[in-house]
């Protein structure tokens, strides 16, 4: 694999365009629930940019709280466990619940928190994933709200990292040479 000093973060999707992705799903969200008391569950860490922008273009108010799953150990493709190095502190019986993800890549990770979630007995329960890695699932998964369908190529930026490196950049961008 190529060292990541090597890679150059290309932007991909400049802040603007995410800026403005970010407010319709925000619009959308709020006309789908309405009135309802909504639980915004936020995947760390790559989804706490996103999370903080989408929640702040509501017109809903919200209630957030977040897990953190056990992570590749620092490589760049899903090894299909799923453990909680933090879970929710809010219980979610009986509420309606919006899980915030950063990327659905082979879709494991996601469908295996949803199932757990779901073990929980939610009001409902829904997905919002920033990013969709479409062509790359090893699992069927499709999540409700989706703010960009990329395809294959890794992606970091606006929250995302490849081991640590580059969340804090403001665009969207991609690392060429990882696969
Ligand atoms: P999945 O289980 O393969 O769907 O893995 C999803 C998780 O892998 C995401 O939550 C990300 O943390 C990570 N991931 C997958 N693709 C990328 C990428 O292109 N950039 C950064 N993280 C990624
Ligand atoms: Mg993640």
């Amino acid at each position: 694999m190529t060292e990541v000093t090597e890679t150059k973060p290309e932007i991909f999707f400049p802040k603007e365009v995410v800026d403005k992705r970010v407010r319709e799903l925000a619009a959308e969200i709020s006309r789908d629930y309405g009135a309802k008391d909504l639980l915004v569950v936020g995947v760390l860490k790559g989804a706490f940019i996103f999370m903080a922008d989408l929640i702040r273009s509501l017109t809903i108010p919200c209630s957030i709280d977040f897990v953190r799953l056990a992570s590749y150990g620092g490589g760049s493709t899903s090894s299909g466990e799923i453990r909680f190095t933090k879970d929710l502190e809010i219980p979610i019986a009986g509420r309606d619940i919006l899980i915030v993800e950063d990327i659905v890549d082979t879709g494991l990770t996601l469908s295996r928190l949803v199932e757990e979630l779901k073990g929980r007995r939610p009001a409902s329960l829904r997905v919002c994933a920033f990013i969709d890695k479409r062509e790359r699932r090893q699992v069927p998964f499709t999540a409700d709200y989706v703010g960009f369908t990329v395809p294959d190529g890794f992606i970091v930026g606006y929250g995302l990292d490849y081991n640590e490196k580059f969340r804090f950049l403001p665009d969207v961008c991609v690392l060429r040479d990882i696969t």
